[in-house]
């Protein structure tokens, strides 16, 4: 059987190691694509660290949510990719032969998108989760059901979504986020008016190019600095950073009726704030209920970066391939990355 290098989390809050693998066939509707940049998150550490999201049964583990590559082979009724096509997509850690960080994996084909001549591999790869995240927490359903909270609609890249919402406020803590850089993009296509972010200063022009009118100092005091350019309540804060404080502040601002949109799962007491939503998110777009958004997004994708609408994250790539990827994942854990997406190339692997 053909084998491939994989970066295996070999046991529940264990250790990562470089192994031999299979290389997976692609079956009904997917792809297996030669993943030539996969990028890290910080859920690839907190997996790890809080033994979070990955059964205990299901180990050893592959993880990764972020690829690009080429496509090396098609499954039955793949009909809209060819075997070389340059493209990227979202993996998920929810399966061995879906994760990205390994040399080949499988996708369906339907959220996959061509990677247009003006974007690297290693840029692509900075793409999948954090824009997935941004668009499923301002367009998506996310768990709004049980909270009554209104997602924004239509989307940006659909018909009469471009522009739609012209003259509101909106505030998103951390603009210099992957997700952060993403939502504050979208919020530019949807046409907000006044577009509010937190960023250490360094960071300030970085947000303002993505989308941000107004960039305050990460350690300000928010709420009143955020009050001062606000004439009227605000409905939604999309809090990328989602710290117990930065989700205590969101919920200061936004206004009764309003809804924060949360990247991490509660930390406040939500009790204290009962005439205010919080609306978490978990943006894999492979699971049955986000499919629609992102057969959505893919479908554009790759117009919305050909046209320079969206722009990836700025890269670091490291060294050694996915041996690289713990060291990485450690500057990650320490709060060493900042405005910057950390890559690697699985075929640099020693
Ligand atoms: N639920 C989901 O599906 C999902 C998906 C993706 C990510 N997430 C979560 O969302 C969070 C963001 O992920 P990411 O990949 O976008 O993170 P990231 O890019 O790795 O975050 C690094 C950035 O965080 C910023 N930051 C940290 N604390 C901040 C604060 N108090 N105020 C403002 N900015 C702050 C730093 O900004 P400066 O350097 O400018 O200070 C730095 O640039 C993580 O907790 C991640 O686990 C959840």
């Amino acid at each position: 059987m053909a084998q491939q290098k994989a970066l295996f989390l070999e046991s529940f809050g264990g250790e990562f190691a470089v192994r031999s693998t299979e290389i997976y066939k692609p079956g009904k509707g997917e792809i297996l694509v030669k993943v030539l940049a996969t990028a890290l998150n910080p859920v690839d550490w907190k997996i790890q660290v809080f033994k979070m999201f990955v059964k205990e049964e299901n180990y050893p583990a592959i993880l990764g949510s972020d690829s690009a590559g080429i496509v090396e082979a098609l499954g039955e009724g793949v009909a809209s990719f060819s075997v070389g096509d340059r493209v990227v997509h979202e993996a998920s850690f929810s399966s061995n032969k879906y994760a990205g960080f390994q040399q080949y994996v499988l996708v369906p084909a339907e959220i996959v998108a061509k990677i247009p001549d003006n974007i690297t591999f290693e840029q692509a790869s900075t793409i999948p989760v954090g824009l997935a995240t941004a668009v499923e927490g301002l367009y998506g359903d996310a768990n709004r059901g049980e909270t009554g909270a209104k997602k924004l609609a239509p989307p940006p890249w659909e018909a009469g979504g471009e522009g739609a919402f012209k003259g509101k406020s909106i505030i998103v803590i951390g603009g210099s986020t992957s997700v952060g850089q993403y939502v504050l993009q979208l919020l530019k296509l949807s046409g907000f008016s006044t577009i509010i972010t937190t960023t250490s200063l360094h960071n300030a022009d970085l947000a303002k190019s993505m989308g941000a009118t107004h960039v305050i100092d990460r350690n300000a005091d928010l709420v009143s600095e955020a009050r001062k350019i606000l004439d009227d309540p605000i409905d939604i804060v999309y809090d990328t950073v989602s710290s117990k404080e930065t989700q205590a502040q969101s919920l200061d601002l936004v206004a009764p009726g309003g809804q924060v949109i949360s990247t991490l799962f509660l930390q406040v007491d939500k009790a204290d704030y009962p005439d205010k939503s919080i609306t978490e998110i978990y943006a894999d777009l492979h699971l049955p209920n986000l499919r629609a958004l992102g057969v959505s997004l893919y479908g554009k994708l790759t117009e919305l970066l050909a046209s320079g609408a969206l722009k990836p994250n700025r890269v670091e790539v490291l060294p050694n391939g996915l041996a690289g990827i713990p060291a990485g994942l450690k500057r990650m854990e320490r709060n060493e990355v900042s405005g910057m997406k950390l890559v690697v190339k699985p075929f640099e692997t020693p």
